[in-house]
């Protein structure tokens, strides 16, 4: 596993990495948001900077995007089609040992990336050019929304994520805005259901239209949700697969459970604990504090909370913490099998659902969740590393995360493949 440094630009704050602090200062109304100051052009006035009453509200009008209803519908609008068509898309290439090598950072990226358009309310993208030209957008403006751990000239990206940001507006945004911004103008005259309106970000602000915000303030929400959905789960999907082809070479007896749902579920959440795509949070006190363990925080002091070493702490996640281990016993703390991967207090994921599913409760139907769902069709087609083509770290930031990941895909499994076709 990849060792964490701390990025320059938290080197000079207190940096907290005990479990129990970060857990009480997330959860505490002493503390204000502190992350994305230099991002701020993309994410002003945006959920994720907001703060008191005002995040409340917000959070309360947003809320209804992941709850079982909507996730459902995404389910069988977005998630099923697109991850389904994508992979025999892959197979369709397959040569005539019918195997097929692919990218698996690409494959999972555009599949997210379709999904997260659903999500948002951005139509258009729906082919495989449109799709790559839409993750192009998202790559640039995710750049320029983390800028803070980018280790290249952080003035250029940010100046190149806004410039792009109006190329998006034009080929994608305006569009999908419009579109919407008509579609509630026809629901409230009564021309059409409310049935037929799509469950998507940008259709529920304009459902609940604030006259205080300014017009680019769907822009900057639907970037921080485009960017929030895309560069999470895209990161921390291919730490699955690299766990689990390291768990089933040393414990051969599990081999036969990449089809066990419940078993996937449990590598999944030990690789969310283990890889975060938001390694550090900050946060500003907004008054003198002193936490449960004695420590002093001043007012208008910013602390970086450090997720890597609080969620690998053993007398939280027991004295293996530091190793993947899909049978983790249940942490006595009530700490989630994630740990603090999902944030915690006011601004804890609101996507989290979409990404870990629903659990089944009082008869309603569960949902899977994107990572299950995807895996499962990762391993329906036998995905496999390529032990000759390893994967590649991201060189470019201090993510925990891939540059490329080459697989082999493949219709049959392994054993019965057909035997090669002479030259
Ligand atoms: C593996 C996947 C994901 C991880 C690990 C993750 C992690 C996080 C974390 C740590 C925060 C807290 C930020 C803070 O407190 O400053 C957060 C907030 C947020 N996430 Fe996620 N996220 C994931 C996926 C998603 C998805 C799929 C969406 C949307 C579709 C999403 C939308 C958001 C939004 C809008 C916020 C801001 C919430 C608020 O400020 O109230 N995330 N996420």
């Amino acid at each position: 596993m990849r060792e964490w440094q701390p990025p320059a630009h938290i080197a000079t704050m207190t940096m907290i990495s005990d479990y129990h602090e970060i857990d009480e200062i997330l959860r505490s109304k002493d503390f204000r948001q502190g992350s994305h100051t230099e991002s701020k052009p993309l994410f002003a006035d945006s959920l994720l900077l907001l703060d008191g009453p005002e995040h409340r509200e917000r959070r309360r009008m947003e809320n209804p995007l992941f709850d079982r209803n909507s996730l459902l519908y995404y389910d069988h609008k977005a998630l099923n089609p697109v991850v389904e068509k994508m992979i025999a898309d892959c197979l369709a290439e397959a040569g005539p040992d019918g195997r097929v090598k692919v990218d698996l950072m690409v494959l999972v990226r555009a599949m997210l990336h379709r999904i997260a358009a659903a999500t948002t309310g951005i139509d258009g993208v729906d082919t495989p050019e449109r799709t790559e030209r839409f993750r192009f957008f998202l790559e640039e403006l995710g750049a320029a929304a983390t800028v803070e751990w980018s280790k290249e000239d952080h003035a250029e990206v940010l100046r190149r994520g806004l410039a792009l940001r109006e190329e998006f507006v034009e080929e994608f945004f305006g569009a999908s805005l419009e579109r919407r911004r008509k579609l509630v103008e026809d629901y409230r005259a009564g021309r059409i259901s409310r049935e037929d309106l799509p469950i998507d970000l940008l259709t529920l602000l304009f459902l609940h239209w604030n006259d205080e915000w300014d017009d680019e303030l769907p822009l900057r929400e639907a970037t921080l949700f485009l960017v929030a959905a895309t560069q999470t789960t895209t990161h921390t999907l291919p730490h699955v697969i690299l766990h689990l082809d390291e768990w089933w070479r040393e414990h051969p007896e599990d081999r036969g459970k990449q089809f066990d749902s419940d078993f996937l579920r449990l590598a999944i959440n030990e690789s969310l604990r283990l890889h975060q795509p938001a390694p550090t949070l900050l946060r500003y006190a907004t008054k003198d504090v002193t936490l449960r363990s004695g420590r002093k925080i001043a007012e208008g002091e910013r602390v970086a909370l450090c997720f890597v070493p609080a969620n690998r702490q053993r007398d939280v996640f027991g004295e293996d913490a530091d190793q993947f281990n899909p049978y983790r016993p249940p942490a006595a703390n009530g700490a989630r099998p994630w740990g603090l991967t999902f944030g915690g207090g006011a601004h804890v994921c609101v996507g989290r659902p979409l990404v870990t599913g629903l659990a089944k409760r009082d008869g309603a139907q569960p949902t899977e969740g994107t990572m299950l769902r995807i895996l499962r069709a990762l391993y329906a087609a036998n995905v496999e590393l390529d032990p000759n083509d390893p994967p590649v770290p991201v060189a470019s930031s201090h993510h925990d995360t891939y540059e490329r990941m080459p697989v082999f895909l493949s219709a049959t499994k392994p054993a019965e493949q057909p035997a090669p076709v002479p030259a």
